[in-house]
């Protein structure tokens, strides 16, 4: 028995030494020291020993165990040491290889001009107001003056959902929303989109952006209505830009105006592009109606104010001479890629 366990003990040390990974070394150790392994098979004999020698096999028998599985332990952290290394090669980064470079988007042109608008108005001490696209018709007509049966209502081809709601045609019922929920002072631009049943061409859109502004104090003039224009168009436009107010008609307004920026590109002499006229009209304004003040819940006698209307792809056009709105929302990279 004795000479069983010591060539057990070298022939397991020579194959341990000659292992080819850690599955092997696993299987080396079920055969020698596993329940149905070679090292219970001997100690199977233990039976026949005597009493004297018993103690001693059993002895011999632990330290041979003992060594087996320290061998086993060893060879298995020399495998654990390699497979380390050998990953650590694997996966080696070359810092120095060039990267994949990320394609950033940026603005819509629309976007871009929007935002100066509302930067050049917040500058002014105004705030953003927002109102709902579905409206309904006593918003975007009643309230504005607008009666039923009223031509300003054939000139803009509406959207009707029902006979009283309808995709707004105009940014201007913001106003009445907002007088409704908010006290004099009130100075407010209000971007959004706005909508009319027009064929598409090169400057119409049934779908298209508007910013409305609205100005409610005490003793605002015409004047404060100049002004405020005129701060916008040379934002937009540059420091040199002259604005003209034409007398015009909007139910809104009394006395209403249509305003024209002196062409940015030839200064006001006359060019293609103001079509020699040195001047392009951006915008409809006037003083607010006192109806619509009163619909507004504001008293006209103790308060008047100013309203404008604005087309965003019209001033984003002439801003960028961009001469199809289509343009604008056929979203080809290559044209948006220029601005
Ligand atoms: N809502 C008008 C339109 O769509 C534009 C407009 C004109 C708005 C004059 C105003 C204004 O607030 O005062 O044609």
């Amino acid at each position: 028995m004795k000479s069983q366990l010591e060539q057990m003990r070298r022939t397991a040390a020579e194959k341990i030494a000659g292992a080819s990974g850690i599955a092997e070394l696993e299987a080396l150790r079920i055969a020698y020291l596993g329940k149905k392994g070679e090292l219970t098979a001997i100690l199977k004999q233990m039976g026949s020993l005597s009493a004297e020698e018993r103690p001693i096999m059993g002895q011999l028998a632990n330290e041979v165990r003992a060594g087996i599985e320290a061998l086993i332990a060893q060879q298995f952290e020399k495998f654990k040491e390699k497979e380390k290394a050998e990953r650590l090669v694997s996966e080696t980064i070359d810092v120095t290889l060039p990267g994949k470079s990320v394609a950033l988007g940026h603005r819509h042109p629309l976007s871009i001009v929007l935002n100066e608008v509302i930067d050049i108005f917040l500058g002014m001490g105004f705030k953003v107001a927002s109102g709902p696209e579905v409206e309904l018709d006593y918003y975007n007509f009643e309230a504005l003056n607008i009666p039923e049966g009223h031509p300003a209502r054939d000139t803009q081809d509406t959207f009707y959902i029902t006979d009283n709601v309808l995709l707004r045609t105009q940014t201007s019922p913001v106003q009445i929303r907002y007088m409704e929920q908010n006290k004099p002072p009130i100075r407010i631009i209000a971007p959004g989109r706005v909508y009319r049943s027009d064929a598409v061409d090169a400057t119409h859109s049934p779908l298209f952006h508007q910013i409305e502004g609205l100005v409610v104090d005490k003793g605002v003039t015409m004047g404060d209505l100049k002004a405020g224009l005129e701060a916008i168009a040379k934002g937009l436009f540059g420091n040199e830009t002259r604005i003209r107010l034409r007398p015009h008609h909007f139910p809104f307004t009394e006395p209403s105006c249509e305003v024209d920026v002196s062409c940015f590109r030839c200064g006001g002499k006359g060019c293609p592009m103001c079509k020699g006229e040195g001047w392009i009209e951006i915008l409809g304004a006037g003083m607010v109606h006192p109806k619509v003040l009163q619909n507004g819940g504001i008293d006209p006698d103790e308060y008047s104010g100013y309203a404008f209307g604005v087309g965003l792809e019209r001033i984003t056009m002439f801003r960028f001479q961009i001469d199809d709105m289509r343009l604008l929302y056929e979203n080809d990279v290559r044209f948006l890629s220029q601005f």
